[in-house]
């Protein structure tokens, strides 16, 4: 009798540890969930905040001019801004970063042969940003572009990797 009284106890103190330690675990798990959730509130935030108190300078919101005010197959350096803004033939925009996805040197557009070069190692990219050397393994990286009242604007705090170019990376101003 007293055995299996014994025996009893131990299954029920087992069940209940295991209770507790299940219940410690979730509550910890909600917890660290929470945490996350809060940090990535306060990212978006801070990211918000840092874009507006940039606005107008290379890690905020730039506007860079009217649409129409760049012709189709232009490539317009935009001064202290650090890409340059191309608009192809058919009227679309990307904004391409400077830094050469190589070491990192300043890429210069050269109209007369119609490629970005850098001055570096010589990697010579395509209106687009495509690169055109073995030295270099993916193409110029982009920042986003959008319009606003009539407006292009560029988000120099998002910078776009990419390993090639694709017609998606052109940005169209929407049809009102
Ligand atoms: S840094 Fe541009 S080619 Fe080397």
């Amino acid at each position: 009798m007293d055995k299996k009284l014994k025996i009893k106890k131990t299954e029920t103190g087992q069940c209940e540890k295991d209770d507790l330690s299940r219940r410690k675990f979730l509550q910890t798990g909600l917890k660290v969930l929470g945490g996350l959730a809060l940090l990535e509130l306060g990212g978006a935030s801070l990211l918000y905040l840092r874009a507006r108190s940039l606005e107008g300078e290379f890690g905020g919101i730039i506007t860079v001019g009217k649409v129409d005010e760049f012709s189709p197959g232009s490539v317009v350096e935009i001064e202290d801004a650090n890409f340059y803004l191309v608009r192809d033939a058919e009227g679309g925009f990307m904004a391409i970063y400077r830094r050469c996805p190589h070491l990192g040197c300043t890429v210069n557009w050269i109209s007369k042969k119609g490629k970005f070069y850098c001055p570096c190692h010589a990697a010579s990219f395509d209106q687009h940003g495509e690169f055109n050397s073995q030295l270099v393994s993916r193409a110029l990286d982009i920042f986003p572009v959008f319009f606003e009242n009539g407006m292009v604007k560029v988000d120099t705090v998002q910078v776009q990797a990419r390993p090639h170019h694709l017609s998606e990376h052109i940005v169209y101003k929407p049809e009102l």
